[in-house]
């Protein structure tokens, strides 16, 4: 391990206290690798302060003694991004004692978080005044308004209510150097020069630590109806999330996009699973339409849009939930995709994005290219298609080895990059770079874009110990 300035355990140790400071080996390893247990990395120490104030001081003592730091929250992240490189010279920077709500303001329609809260937290926080806080994504229950902004976070909500970069008014951060930046208004229009809060959102950790935000809040729903509809095509979602588009407007709240595989596996895997139809189809979309009123005939809208599709046979069959305890059933089995894969060995995890028209020809041109190049691995196709964005995962052949799968890991890479690429796509659009997606990204986008972050890197963050070796 990296020898660090002999002062600075004790000098942190004086800043943070007993709780805000780990050093002890055991004690530390859950900070050093992610739920898949796909990074691991090592650290000097963990560091948990427990204010805004303790963060700077911190960040502060770390600058001046040259040591990088790692910011990290609910540790849900798919990119390795919040996870130290293997030198233990790094220091995590644990931000999930910052977990005050600091106000509601129902007037104005916001809420003011701590980066530690728990995204199901504020969602609670918000529905206590009757308010919606609409991200909504698998792991809620753990990962961290913090993380949640770093990473841009999208989830099932997003083409009704934007992903976190429009959820957001206003940050406070921790710079580089431990001066805090108090951003925290929570005004809808400032034209006062550069959007500074949009530099930090979605720069994973790389410019400084969020330590707060001022968040929107929208109306409580008050009526909702979910469907889960079997399809013969993607084309045929595309075309049905047209249409269900004009019919219902801002009421068709979720989109999800499901292969007959993505399925399989949660049926396989996930304890109390069952499929919706009796026979299997090749795609599935779940629909999830609300209303901030409480009798909004949402079921009339939903049979009427399914029944025009059916007639089109654009739709196989649909059914539509019941209860309340059907609705969770039917999110559960796109939500248990994650979890399900994980069961089947290696797989290798894409969030990419292209124009929302290109889906069906972009996952026609890629499935053929990976069967030709690598026989038998299996594609795992879900995702957001209303915003185009579409995890295109790739298991392991059945009953194979995972030396060779790992071994081929970058070459079909490559193959669904540069097929993303074909349909003016982007490689991440939800999950980030972190360390998975770097040096794709140096290959990927434009010299002129890589540019332009590198200045903004330098400008913020000159001594480069903004979680280094992430994104850039
Ligand atoms: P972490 O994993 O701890 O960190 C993520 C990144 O943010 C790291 O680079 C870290 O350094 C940085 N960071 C964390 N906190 C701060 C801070 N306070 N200041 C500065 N930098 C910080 N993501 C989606 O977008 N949509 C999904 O639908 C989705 N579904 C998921 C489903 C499952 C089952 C799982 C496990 C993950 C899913 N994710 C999804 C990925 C993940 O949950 C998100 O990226 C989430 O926003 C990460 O939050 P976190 O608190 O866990 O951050
Ligand atoms: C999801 O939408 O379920 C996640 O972002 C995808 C994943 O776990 O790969
Ligand atoms: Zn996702």
């Amino acid at each position: 391990m990296t020898r660090l300035p002999e002062d600075l355990l004790p000098a942190l140790h004086d800043a943070l206290g007993e709780a805000g400071l780990i050093t002890d080996a055991e004690r530390m390893q859950s900070y050093l690798s992610d739920w898949r247990n796909a990074y691991r990395g090592q650290a000097a120490a963990v560091l948990r302060p427990g204010t805004t104030e303790e963060v700077a001081a911190a960040v502060r003592l770390c600058a001046q003694a040259g040591v990088a730091l790692v910011p990290q929250g609910g540790n849900t992240g798919l990119c390795g991004g919040s996870i130290p490189d293997a030198s233990g010279a790094q220091m995590v920077l644990s931000l999930t004692r910052l977990k005050r709500i600091r106000e509601v303001d129902v007037a104005n329609a916001t809420i003011t978080v701590e980066a530690g809260v728990i995204l199901q937290q504020l969602q609670d926080a918000a529905a206590e005044v009757g308010r919606l806080f609409p991200l909504s994504l698998g792991a809620e229950g753990s990962c961290t308004v913090g993380g949640n902004l770093a990473t841009n976070a999208g989830g099932t909500a997003v083409l009704r209510y934007g992903n976190m970069r429009d959820l957001a008014l206003g940050l406070e951060v921790v710079l580089p150097d431990g001066r805090i930046w108090d951003g925290l208004r929570g005004l809808r229009k400032d034209n006062t020069g550069y959007d500074l809060k949009q530099l930090f959102i979605g720069s994973e950790g790389t410019l400084g630590i969020i330590t707060a935000a001022v968040l929107k809040l929208f109306p409580a729903l008050r009526s909702l109806t979910t469907a889960w509809v079997a399809l013969p095509s993607p084309q045929a979602a595309v075309t049905l999330l047209g249409q269900m588009r004009g019919l219902c407007g801002d009421r068709l709240t979720g989109f999800e996009l499901m292969s007959r595989k993505s399925l399989e596996f949660v049926l396989r895997h996930v304890a109390g699973a069952s499929d919706p139809f009796a026979e299997g189809h090749p795609w599935y979309v779940l629909i999830e339409l609300s209303d901030t009123q409480p009798d909004a005939a949402l079921n009339d809208l939903l049979e009427q849009g399914l029944g025009e599709a059916f007639e089109q046979a654009l739709v196989l069959d649909a059914v539509v939930a019941g209860s309340q305890a059907q609705v969770e059933a039917l999110w559960a089995l796109r939500e248990g995709i994650s979890e399900a894969q994980n069961h089947e060995g290696p797989s290798l995890k894409h969030d990419i994005s292209v124009p929302v028209s290109r889906i069906p020809d972009f996952i026609a041109r890629t499935d053929r290219a990976l069967q030709q190049a690598f026989p038998g691995v299996r594609v795992v196709a879900y995702g957001h298609v209303g915003d185009g964005n579409l995890h295109y995962n790739i298991s392991k052949p059945p009953g194979s080895d995972d030396a060779p799968f790992k071994a081929q890991a970058e070459a079909i890479m490559r193959v669904i990059y540069d097929s993303t690429l074909e349909d003016d796509g982007s490689i991440s659009a939800e999950h980030g770079l972190g360390q998975s997606k770097r040096a794709a990204a140096q290959h990927y986008k434009a010299p002129l874009e890589l540019e332009l972050m590198r200045s903004i890197k330098q400008a913020l963050d000159p001594a480069g110990l903004m979680n280094p070796g992430k994104l850039l």
